[in-house]
């Protein structure tokens, strides 16, 4: 059990803000226009996820167990069909594909840490820092290397139970994670356009925005929040019974988004004081961010301290999608738990070799190319639209009809401690049409 609310929204905030929120956020809201997209995305978060994360997080405190025995546990008492413990196996494939991809980012952050530290940044320009990016992004090798040391260090993290010690490491490190942002933001407040990259995040302008944008923004706050894959449920497995389980739902979620949104502040005022393109991709921010650690004064400090603590935001994500895995192995297959994390490990290592050939030797090889929706997706495209836009809001879609529809409503009331109040009635609407209608439209609109 933890130990209190706060240990559960430490712990649950660690699964969220991660790589999502600090390299993907920034780059799809550079890529999909800006503001308006990043308002769709605050409305997907407020309207979807926010009721999801309750939805899942009281599936977890009622089962008590892993996410596919509680699932199987609650359709047991409240007598329906066990085919809905296949959003679990739905969450342990997402979970498989997501880190396979999740590492090797993780990996780029993890090489920055060392550039940084050698001073690499100082005094360049942003053609050179693109030029490092993209000499980082052509060699297969280098970035073999760090994917493996990203996977060993977390496959070491969830085989050797230290998860305490990375606990307590975390109530201390994502604070300072915070604090960075906020310096970071304030950097580009003094020597950033500030202005236009607040404008270009915030005044929306729907003609920049497309079907798949709208697609994008709900896929990514199933992503950034962790949702739609059971992570949520086993984290609400340990929640003693007394606590709030809206109170610390929108906890999480604004701590979460507000890691994104400062992201985004301290990102594209250097955008475009330096001239670059909002839209470049993946590599945003690893083509921006040395640009201020490079020329603000104790650049090289912060700027590897920056990078070492997004590699443990990330860490502490990427441990949240091993364990799913891990523990379908222990359960499933009878297998102890070291050699499932490294059988679970060693599979995603292999699966994200194909992530980092799509970034040099295959980034034209388009597998899925006679498909209109996959259309000149790479392998690392595919894994990425699949199961942030595809796979995560299906669970998310299936998670609402289960709680809308079928849960024994005098156990939801119980969890949620909000009996026949408005709230609650509010919340039973939104799992019960809102979110099936927005998943539903969305992903019809996509298909044709
Ligand atoms: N939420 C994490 C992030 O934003 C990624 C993640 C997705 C972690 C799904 C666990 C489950 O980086």
């Amino acid at each position: 059990m933890w130990s209190s609310r706060l240990a559960f929204i430490l712990a649950a905030s660690g699964s969220a803000v991660g790589l999502g929120n600090i390299w993907k956020f920034p780059y799809i809201t550079g890529e999909n226009g800006g503001g308006a997209f990043v308002l769709v995305y605050l409305l997907c978060i407020a309207l979807i996820g926010m009721p999801i994360m309750i939805a899942e997080v009281m599936i977890g405190r009622r089962g008590g167990r892993s996410p596919i025995n509680s699932l199987r546990m609650l359709t047991q008492r409240d007598g329906l069909s066990s085919r809905w413990t296949w959003i679990g196996w739905l969450g342990i494939t997402a979970s498989f594909l997501i880190l396979s991809f999740y590492s090797v980012i993780g990996g780029w952050a993890l090489s920055y840490v060392g550039q940084s530290a050698g001073g690499i940044f100082t005094g360049s320009n942003a053609d050179s820092i693109g030029a490092l990016f993209g000499g980082l992004l052509s060699d297969p090798w280098t970035l073999l290397i760090w994917h493996s040391v990203f996977m060993v260090l977390v496959i070491t993290i969830v085989a050797g139970g230290i998860r305490s010690g990375m606990e307590k490491a975390i109530n201390i490190l994502m604070p300072i994670l915070f604090i960075l942002l906020l310096v970071m933001v304030g950097y580009a407040l003094s020597s950033g356009d500030f202005a236009q990259g607040f404008a270009f995040l915030f005044q929306p302008d729907f003609s920049k925005l497309t079907t798949e944008g709208v697609l994008t923004a709900l896929g990514h706050a199933f992503f950034t929040l962790s949702l739609g894959m059971g992570v949520m449920m086993a984290y609400g497995s340990y929640l003693p019974k007394n606590v709030s389980i809206v109170k610390t739902a929108v906890a999480v979620s604004v701590v979460d988004t507000a890691v994104a949104l400062l992201a985004g502040l301290a990102i594209f005022p250097l955008v475009f004081a330096n001239g670059l393109e909002p839209g470049s991709g993946p590599g945003l921010i690893f083509q921006t961010l040395p640009l201020a650690f490079g020329q603000m004064t104790g650049g090289v400090l912060f700027g590897t301290l920056f990078f070492a603590l997004l590699v443990v935001a990330a860490v502490t994500s990427a441990i949240s999608l091993l364990e799913p895995v891990v523990e379908w192995l222990e359960e499933q297959k009878g297998i102890g738990r070291l050699s499932g994390t490294l059988i679970g490990g060693i599979s995603i290592w292999v699966l994200g070799l194909f992530t980092i050939l799509s970034f040099n030797e295959w980034a034209d090889v388009h597998p899925l190319n006679f498909i209109p929706v996959f259309e000149n997706k790479t392998i690392f495209d595919l894994l990425d639209y699949v199961t942030a836009n595809l796979m995560m809001p299906l669970g998310g879609l299936f998670i609402a009809i289960f709680v809308g529809w079928f849960m024994n409503k005098q156990a939801i009331e119980n969890q949620l401690d909000i009996h026949n109040g408005f709230g609650f009635k509010i919340f039973m609407f939104i799992l019960r049409f809102i979110t099936p209608a927005a998943v539903a439209t969305v992903f019809i609109y996509n298909l044709i």
